[in-house]
């Protein structure tokens, strides 16, 4: 699909049914109307209101100043631009540090149009992953490398690099899945770890620097651009679509949609081992 919109929403049910057939899904991280429009246009299936806001949008060097009223105002942007995509929003730092905030600040994001929510956190979210999806929430469990926890991880690094730390990863993700996650998004973990979670769960999983076994991937939209700014690494697992696009940034989410669909995104380059 290119440039148009689609003939129905998708929903996290389209997304299983993906899943199922081995179809591949692409994501996007969005944060205002006009370019949601483009995005979602482009064939891209799922928009992210990430939290990367905070340092793409607002200049911050880490994700831990953004605020639930940051997401909710750009979450209404999205959803104003929006052709059709399943919009997933991020719950800040400190905005789900208890089951009953937690459900407080999804309501708040899913009221502004949001159509499930994503925590970042491992066993720990087990029941707040519960109480939002048994009142309708659906939950996507972000595990890995989780930037709202950069103080206690010491860095953007790889995770579960060791077998002890790959089998907590996947212990966590069978107990996320269990407890009702629609969806896992795994961040920066070896390919393999990638792969046996993917395969071992049935909800559909996301990954961002988790090589090309999972069954969705997301970049923020800055990073597939090529506007990291010069001063910084562009991280291992970013690519940028804009030299191979004949017509501009919409081209550019075009090649990137059909680069992870046709299952040519992520390349080895961009994995780690
Ligand atoms: O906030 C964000 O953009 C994210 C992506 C890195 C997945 O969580």
């Amino acid at each position: 699909m290119s440039s148009q919109a689609r003939s129905r929403p998708v929903s996290i049910p389209t997304l299983n049914a993906m899943k199922r057939r081995g179809e591949k899904f692409a994501a996007l991280t969005a944060y205002d109307a006009m370019f949601a429009e483009l995005v979602s246009r482009a064939g891209v299936d799922v928009l992210l209101v990430g939290d990367s806001l905070g340092m793409v949008l607002q200049g911050h060097d880490s994700t831990l100043p953004v605020t639930l009223e940051d997401v909710i105002y750009h979450m209404e942007c999205v959803k104003a631009g929006n052709q059709g995509s399943l919009i997933m929003a991020d719950l800040p730092f400190m905005t789900y540090a208890s089951e009953s905030q937690s459900l407080e600040s999804a309501a708040a994001l899913m009221r502004a149009g949001a159509h499930m929510v994503k925590l970042e956190g491992g066993a720990w979210l087990a029941e707040s992953t519960r109480l939002l999806t048994e009142r309708g929430i659906p939950v996507c469990a972000h595990m890995g490398l989780t930037p709202q926890s950069i103080n206690r991880l010491g860095g953007y690094r790889v995770q579960g690099r060791n077998t002890e730390k790959a089998n907590a990863i996947i212990e966590e993700a069978t107990i996320l899945e269990e407890s009702g996650a629609s969806i896992l998004l795994l961040e920066c973990v070896p390919v393999e770890l990638g792969r046996t979670i993917t395969e071992r769960v049935d909800v559909p999983v996301i990954g961002i620097g988790a090589g090309p076994h999972t069954d969705g991937q997301i970049m923020v939209m800055h990073d597939m651009l090529g506007l990291t700014p010069s001063i910084m690494k562009p991280p291992k697992f970013v690519k940028n679509f804009l030299p191979e696009s004949t017509s501009g940034i919409p081209g550019a989410f075009e090649a990137y949609a059909s680069a992870v669909k046709e299952g040519r995104f992520p390349a080895p380059e961009h994995c780690f081992n």
